[in-house]
């Protein structure tokens, strides 16, 4: 069975985006394998200790290696996505030996899904800055994407309630995935 590695770009405990990643592998149940790539634990990027690479960023590389695709779900922070993934990103763009530019990194040519819920630009801003970052790393961007604005009486009770249509826009974009993989 083919293998799709979630990331979460929110360490917040009652994440909407980590509850959007929970549909989305409903939606995916029993066609692909899903496991989900913790990165709290990655440190900041420091080129100083690049090699040997630290032991977080070794285990996300290794998930990233043996993975078919990743799907992304990210929150928008002022227009964009949360540092956390773009320091979890930027580790995996970079050579596995000092000064080897010519072996593709492990995040190149990857497939990736991007999806996101937030206020009312629907994460619009932090997709659209996500797929540049992916694009430049040499990731292969899924076209289907999904932009969610949380619904007013979610913010209030924290649990993210989805209409038919943005329920409808997920399922599409699994579909695409696995279409994707599947190939
Ligand atoms: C630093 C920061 C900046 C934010 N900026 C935006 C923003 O530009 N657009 C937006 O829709 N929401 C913004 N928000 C609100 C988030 O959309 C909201 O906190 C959301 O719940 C975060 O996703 P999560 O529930 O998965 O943690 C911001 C939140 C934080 C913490």
């Amino acid at each position: 069975m083919k293998k799709v590695l979630f990331i979460i770009g929110s360490l917040r405990a009652k994440s909407f985006n980590r509850q959007l990643a929970d549909v989305a592998e409903q939606l995916l149940a029993g066609r692909v394998e899903v496991e989900r790539l913790d990165i709290s634990d990655v440190p900041l990027v420091n080129q100083d200790k690049e090699f040997p690479a630290p032991e977080a960023v070794d285990r996300i590389r290794k998930a990233v290696s043996e993975t078919h695709a990743l799907w992304i779900f990210t929150p928008e922070y002022n227009g964009s996505y949360p540092g956390m993934v773009k320091n979890a990103l930027d580790w995996l763009s970079r050579p596995l030996v000092a000064g080897d530019y010519a072996t593709p990194t492990c995040i190149a040519g990857k497939v990736v899904a991007i999806s996101g819920a937030g206020g009312k630009a629907a994460t619009a801003g932090s997709c659209a800055k996500l797929t540049e970052l992916l694009t430049f790393i040499r990731a292969e961007v899924l076209e289907s994407q999904t932009g969610v604005v949380i619904a007013p009486e979610s913010w209030a009770t924290d649990v993210l309630t989805l209409s038919d249509e943005q329920r409808e826009a997920l399922r599409q974009q699994a579909e695409a995935l696995i279409a994707k993989i599947e190939k």
